[in-house]
């Protein structure tokens, strides 16, 4: 239900807008938070960043970026939302430098998909690549340091995740499992990015398709906690078959109310397979309401 509502609401506003502006539309509603001057006080992402840099940091985030140029497009932000978009960018691009993974912040920020246009030193920086890193080097350690082969992503949003992976291990592949219109949108950014014979794309429907033991690292950032307690748990199974002898890396929501469907979904309560051991299992950095854990599947 839930993702069904949001799903017809991303479809409209794809035929509306095309595939350009992904990155401005709909990947506001995936992982990338449209930080507002008016909520600073209210989000935990804010309050942490401004606790975990330095003031001058603030002041060198604060300095101007052109908020008027042809990159901004159509995307219907007063100049102060922009320019606090930048500060906060700027603020967690100096946080994901000191403690996310240097190879995917050192990645190019793809102008595919219309990027919300914020500069530093010279270069285009993005909320997703700093995320990404600093979720990179959670996965590094539950990897201990073995570069995957082959990963899976369940509810990949627009690619972000896959963009940076893909990046930084040049011989892996992935898959993607998600449901219309994501799984659109993230093979169109994709295949525009990367060979093809590097990807596939399934529907929940077609995951028998991925052999047993055939998986190095299996990702869900932000997806399970809006699925129904049964697909959650299909989810896990899915990763105990096909990610044996390899790691998982989930980063969820500590707990989630889903209105639509009546469900409230906490992590603690996740049917996590018994044999599965723990790497780690701990609050996120930035979005705080989040835990992160990774767990070493045995063969
Ligand atoms: C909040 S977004 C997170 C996107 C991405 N993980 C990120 O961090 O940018 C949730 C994702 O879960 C996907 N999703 C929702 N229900 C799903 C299901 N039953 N099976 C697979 N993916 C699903 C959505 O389509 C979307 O891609």
């Amino acid at each position: 239900m839930f993702w069904q509502g949001l799903s017809e609401e991303h479809s409209r506003q794809l035929s509306e807008h095309g595939f350009e502006s992904i990155k401005r539309r709909q990947a506001l509603r995936y992982f990338t938070w449209r930080w507002k001057w008016s909520a600073t006080f209210r989000s935990e992402q804010l309050r942490y960043l401004l606790s975990h840099r330095h003031p001058g940091e603030w002041v060198h985030a604060w300095r101007s970026n052109d908020l008027s140029g042809d990159e901004w497009g159509d995307l219907e932000w007063s100049k102060l939302e922009r320019h606090f978009y930048c500060f906060a960018v700027r603020l967690l691009w100096a946080y994901a430098e000191d403690h996310g993974d240097r190879e995917v912040l050192d990645l190019p920020e793809p102008l595919t998909g219309g990027p919300i246009p914020v500069h530093e030193a010279g270069r285009l920086i993005s909320q997703d690549l700093a995320n990404s890193s600093i979720e990179v080097e959670a996965m590094r350690r539950a990897l201990d340091g073995q570069p995957p082969r082959s990963i899976l992503e369940v509810g990949a949003g627009y690619g972000r995740t896959a963009y940076s992976l893909l990046g930084i291990f040049p011989d892996a592949t992935y898959t993607i499992i998600d449901i219309e219109p994501a799984i659109s949108i993230s093979r169109w950014y994709l295949t525009q990015l990367f060979d093809e014979d590097r990807l596939r794309f399934l529907a929940p429907t077609e995951v028998d398709q991925i052999d047993d033991h055939s998986v190095d690292l299996a990702v869900s950032i932000s997806s399970l906690q809006e699925m129904t307690a049964d697909q959650v748990a299909k989810y896990l199974q899915l990763f105990d078959r096909v990610a044996c002898g390899g790691a998982v890396f989930l980063k969820q929501w500590k707990s989630w109310r889903n209105d639509q469907d009546d469900v409230t979904m906490r992590f603690e309560e996740y049917p996590i397979p018994r044999r599965w051991l723990p790497r780690f299992v701990e609050r996120a950095p930035v979005q705080t309401r989040f835990v992160q854990a990774a767990y070493v599947v045995p063969s």
